[in-house]
């Protein structure tokens, strides 16, 4: 950006938010000039960090002004790239949106800001009996505003949903600065256009929500745990299909290969020891409100997996709050253990949940073909599989030029059996590339039609999606 702009755009937002929440040194721009995503880095021209929807409003229409772009931000967890300031421009931080305003108990509803923390929002409603259910594995550090912009997951969606199932309505700031609300805090919504759904997923390129109305549930005060060992990883994904099929709802059911489970013991330093025949675990989670209930539904899983004929090891039941933490740390730590491994690049496929036997097993027979291991693990349950492709040992010019159309096979194969490129981390930067597979021309046409609508200048967050 020319210097004199630079100048009279910081001036200019140091008028709207205060100088002290404009930034432009080189530390804090690398620090927001990045996510979770693979190695990339954006630089920025400038970070703001804005208190309320009245100055995002005045930062949004200034940047319509002198058409510079603009990048939302939550915590920088996402693992698609979508927060990567690509054109630099103007990184706008969430951080300070962070309260809780009203928590609705006569209604099941909560209002808050969208950088708050999703895991301080879950504790926050717990401790008045109520549970908020999405929880990513980046719930600690991920914001709730994030989790909107990506329709985050994790393992309770197949229980209870994605983001996308558990919000109301949507204050969102839209491009020319006008503040809207996106429908209204009812459990039903049938008065045209569901703008409250486009917002979810939608990546920071249609507005900037600035207030959430969330859904409530009693919070389901037992569950168990379950860590069953399969002989066989096409075993244990075929074994998710049948666990439905028998009746049983779990709250999880997460899959890990076996290389995924042994990294994340050594990244935990967890003592655990894995049998050598062992190639996958099903991590299973039964919850509600009447322990004897559990006990009988782990019964009916064991009485499945033994009349399916699968070769199992001795499942681990974890009962104490010690134990089943124990249990999930060996899950929510993959893909950090993945990360401490190796540069490592992430699909997020989902398919039909019967199809995943298919989905492990194509994944399987490409990387052998191509030459890369991939370490698979995700949630089965919802048939979303995260494909960690390692670059370990491979060289540069085959992980650049050559890995794309490894990649290009995952997600054909993956479109082929009834499946999308991403379930829960959103297409943003690194994924568009490959949007042609899932998407029709006509479709991704409607796609941009609405981004135009909302956005005729490409102010927001441009060059993701598509
Ligand atoms: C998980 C994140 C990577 O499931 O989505 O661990
Ligand atoms: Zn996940």
């Amino acid at each position: 950006m020319e210097t004199q702009l630079a100048t009279s755009l910081t001036d200019a937002l140091a008028q709207i938010c205060g100088p002290a929440y404009v930034l432009t040194d080189d530390e804090t721009r690398a620090a927001y000039g990045h996510d979770e995503t693979e190695d990339l880095l954006f630089l920025p021209a400038v970070v703001v960090k804005p208190a309320d929807a009245r100055e995002i409003s005045a930062i949004l229409k200034l940047a319509n002004q002198l058409l510079v772009p603009v990048t939302a931000r939550g915590a920088g967890t996402g693992l698609a790239g979508s927060a990567l300031p690509v054109r630099g421009g103007i990184l706008l931080s969430t951080e300070r949106l962070n309260q809780i305003l009203h928590i609705d108990a006569q209604n099941h509803q909560a209002t808050v800001e969208p950088g708050i923390v999703v895991e301080a929002f879950q504790m926050a409603v717990q401790a008045q009996g109520l549970f908020y259910p999405v929880d990513p594995a980046s719930k600690g550090s991920c914001t709730l505003g994030g989790n909107i912009a990506q329709s985050s997951g994790g393992p309770r969606a197949v229980k209870y949903g994605t983001t996308r199932d558990n919000i109301l309505n949507l204050e969102v700031v839209l491009p020319n600065g006008e503040i809207i609300w996106t429908g209204a805090n009812v459990l039903k919504y049938s008065t045209g256009y569901n703008l409250t759904q486009l917002m979810i997923g939608s990546e920071g390129t249609l507005g900037i929500v600035t207030k959430v109305v969330t859904k409530l549930r009693p919070f389901p005060t037992q569950n168990l745990v379950l860590l069953v060992p399969f002989e066989d990883a096409v075993e244990a994904c075929d074994a998710v299909s049948k666990i439905f099929m028998a009746g049983l709802a779990p709250s999880c059911l997460e899959f890990m290969e076996r290389d995924a489970i042994d990294w994340a013991i050594d990244y935990i330093g967890s003592g655990m020891v894995v049998p050598p025949q062992i190639q996958a675990h099903l991590l299973v989670e039964l919850d509600g409100t009447d322990m004897d209930r559990l006990y009988q539904e782990a019964e009916q899983l064991y009485a499945v997996l033994e009349a399916q004929g699968y070769r199992t090891g001795e499942v681990l039941l974890g009962e104490s709050a010690q134990q089943k933490e124990e249990l999930w740390m060996l899950r929510r730590k993959a893909p950090y253990a993945v990360r401490h491994n190796s540069v490592y690049k992430e699909e997020d496929t989902v398919v039909p949940r019967a199809a995943l036997p298919q989905l492990i097993q194509g994944v399987k027979q490409i990387g052998a073909r191509y030459g890369f291991k991939s370490v698979c693990y995700g949630h089965a349950g919802d048939g979303n599989l995260h494909i960690n492709i390692i670059k370990a040992g491979l060289p540069d010019e085959v992980w650049h030029e050559t890995l794309p159309t490894a990649i290009r096979e995952i997600f054909t194969l993956t479109v082929g059996l009834g499946g999308t490129l991403s379930g829960e981390h959103g297409i943003g930067y690194v994924q568009r590339p490959y949007m042609d597979i899932a998407l029709t021309e006509t479709h991704l046409a409607l796609m941009r039609g609405i981004k135009q609508v909302f956005d005729p200048n490409g102010i927001l967050n441009p060059d993701k999606i598509f």
